[in-house]
């Protein structure tokens, strides 16, 4: 999808506020150099008081506002929260949390996902608006409901499941076979007998406890369930519009509960809620590499560049008072997200509100609505980007390296963590963050993307690894690429059941490894690994997994230094066709890792786009050959920049060579 300028913008609930306030908040809008506003998201009731009436008037009026000022629309599906008349129709439109609990009205995303009901006023009301306003030319775009997701266990679902699962193994004999019923004496005879994995009361540590087969399909139906709904939406839209876009708000890369590159297939272009601090984190998580990770994770979707449908403007809070960012962090971390490929921002929201859950949710505006620092720094943001937006539009982030990952492997490692330190995200973000520390640019790609124009793939703890997936890293590694494995990898198949195989299993040959043993360790001990590569040749301490290593025809590259299995291999590198396989044996610290990773990387021809002190990030985009370079200081203090080279300071057009200096908070943005 294509956009003639780079958008800036806020979500805003005109429906909070009285309308004689109305003009005066679009004059601020207009002012901070807002050109979208995104509307209407969590109207349901205000659009439909009451069943089958529909009133789109004060909509009308506060777009009519909004157009006047040249300040385009998108328009968002009000579903994830429908109005109490709906809700009160039916007691089974409450989902079914995993514990076996029906929720009850009071809050959002209540709903379930399967109902057939759900489904047809979902309809009705997103084709309702469209017939309203597919030909509002102010209205550009449609994000559906909010932030998908939320797993159902109730009787619809289940009835739902066993459809699905019909369609997927045709017999039952099959899923029987597939999924190793004969445990537990678990033989289904009938497609009605198969339960949905509710968490039962187990004692602590014993997870789900039910067959990891049968749950991981329920993951993945649950997964295309939100998929349908969606669809069933973008279909109500597409009846009246092929002109305006659909895209939907994803949450980053933490989020685990959908497929998400299932979810985004059906878009346009891919949306997503960045916040960096709120009531949940702790001071020491603000780790700049966290909003990294999601923002190249979620461009890694389509491998396009994404919009930014809620931004931070203040704070994060709900029932504690929000944390407020200091000053110059809204405005840092909003370019942190174009410099990871965003092509529009708005923040989340225009208005801190006054009544409801989010009253400690900071907006641009305080309760009082009267501008104060938080706007000022937007409208600085505005005043730039009314230069350089346009630059920035469409410039393409072409990372080396590509980190993969999988839903399938996320969703198993859901139902069995392996070892209670281990968590498959962390080990994505620790890997992450050691490419972040290099500056050297990442992509987050999906198992089955193809890795052309890669030079260095890492495959983290490909737990469920199929041999269509093994092919591709073949492939790739035989075309000269290196590919990184660690610990988990090849355990599962695609039924979620173990291999047959010596580990990591599917993998081993391209690896020229076996895996003698896996030894998952205790929570409380570390073990230690000595590298012995020409320019690694130090020792690190190893935790959660020791991958006893045997080459077969790799070369031993480290070796353990502790416990009963010192001195046997704990890294290979195996030559593959024209490329490398590495395989680590084990997982560690930052120190590892950033070891690790520009070692390897090097062996690839790989480099850091720049040196920098901890602290300030850099990235490039690309627009054509016009390189951008951002260099971003997270840090409280002055930090001076070597470069590399002459360049021009996009935000002033002044000359800069040598050194630079970036101030607390502060970045620039440089070109060549
Ligand atoms: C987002 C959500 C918004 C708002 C915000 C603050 O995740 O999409 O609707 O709730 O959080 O809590």
């Amino acid at each position: 999808m294509k956009f003639s300028k780079f958008y800036f913008g806020v979500d805003y609930y005109p429906e909070h506020w009285p309308e004689e306030r109305w003009p005066e908040d679009v004059i601020l809008m207009k002012a901070a150099g807002f050109n979208i506003v995104r509307l209407a998201e969590f109207a349901w009731a205000k659009m439909e008081p009451q069943d089958g009436q529909f009133d789109f008037d004060w909509l009308d009026r506060v777009i009519e506002i909004l157009s006047n000022q040249d300040i385009q629309v998108v328009l968002g599906t009000p579903t994830a929260s429908p109005p109490p008349w709906l809700m009160a129709k039916q007691k089974d439109l409450f989902r079914v949390d995993s514990q076996g609990n029906r929720l009850t009205y009071g809050n959002r995303r209540e709903y379930c996902p399967n109902h057939p009901f759900y489904h047809q006023h979902s309809h009705q009301i997103a084709s309702k608006m469209v017939e309203h306003y597919a030909g509002n030319k102010a209205v550009i775009g449609w994000q559906i409901d909010n932030e998908l997701g939320s797993r159902c266990y109730c009787n619809i679902c289940r009835d739902r499941f066993h459809k699905w699962l019909q369609k997927r193994y045709q017999d039952l004999d099959n899923l029987n076979k597939k999924w190793g019923t004969v445990f537990w004496s678990h033989i289904y005879t009938d497609w009605s007998q198969i339960p949905v994995p509710l968490k039962l009361p187990l004692p602590a540590n014993t997870g789900y406890g039910q067959n990891p087969s049968l749950h991981l399909d329920y993951n993945r139906f649950m997964s295309d369930s939100y998929r349908t709904y969606q669809k069933l939406q973008i279909d109500a839209i597409r009846q009246y519009t092929s002109e305006q876009f659909i895209t939907h708000n994803l949450m980053g890369f933490r989020y685990d509960e959908l497929n998400y590159y299932d979810t985004v297939e059906d878009l346009d272009f891919v949306s997503w809620d960045n916040y960096w601090r709120t009531q949940w984190n702790m001071e020491s998580e603000l780790d700049p590499s966290s909003a990294a990770l999601s923002a190249d994770t979620m461009r890694g979707l389509k491998r396009q560049n994404f919009w930014v449908m809620e931004q931070q403007s203040g704070g994060g809070g709900w029932d504690t008072v929000a944390i407020t960012p200091k000053p110059g962090q809204l405005r840092l971390w909003a370019y942190q997200t174009i410099a990871h490929g965003a092509d529009a921002i708005l923040f989340f929201r225009w208005r801190t509100c006054r009544t409801g859950t989010e009253q400690n949710w900071q907006g641009v505006l305080e309760h009082h609505g009267i501008p104060g620092r938080r706007y000022d720094e937007i409208l600085q943001m505005g005043s730039e980007l009314e230069k350089i937006g346009r630059v920035l539009l469409g410039a393409q982030n072409t990372p080396q390296v590509a980190i993969m990952q999988s839903y399938d492997t996320r969703f198993a490692f859901q139902i069995q963590p392996n070892n209670p330190r281990f968590d498959y995200k962390q080990h994505i973000q620790d890997i992450y963050r050691g490419f972040f520390r290099a500056n050297i640019p990442v992509d987050i790609v999906s198992e089955k993307t193809s890795l052309d124009g890669y030079k260095l793939v890492f495959v983290p703890a490909m737990y469920i690894l199929t041999e269509k997936m093994t092919r591709n890293l073949e492939q790739f590694a035989k075309g000269g690429g290196v590919v990184i494995f660690t610990p988990r990898t090849g355990v599962k198949d695609d039924f979620n059941t173990v291999v047959n195989k010596k580990l990591p299993g599917l993998v081993s040959q391209m690896a020229g490894v076996e895996v003698e043993e896996y030894i998952s360790m205790p929570i409380d001990e570390d073990s230690e690994i000595q590298f012995a590569l020409s320019d690694l040749e130090s020792q690190f301490s190893a935790s959660v997994w020791a991958d006893v290593l045997k080459p077969t025809t790799a070369q031993t590259v480290a070796h353990f230094t502790k416990d009963y299995y010192t001195g046997q291999a704990a890294a290979t590198i195996n030559a593959f066709g024209d490329g490398k396989v590495i395989y680590l044996g084990t997982m560690g610290d930052d120190t590892y890792y950033e070891a690790i990773v520009r070692t390897l990387s090097g062996l690839a021809d790989v480099h850091p786009l720049l040196e920098t002190p901890i602290g300030v990030e850099v990235a490039e985009r690309w627009k054509g050959d016009q390189r951008l370079l951002f260099l971003l200081n997270h840090t409280l203090q002055n930090q001076e920049i070597q470069l590399d080279g002459r360049y021009i300071n996009l935000l002033d057009n002044k000359p800069i060579k040598d050194t630079i200096t970036i101030p607390p908070l502060d970045l620039i943005v440089l070109v060549d």
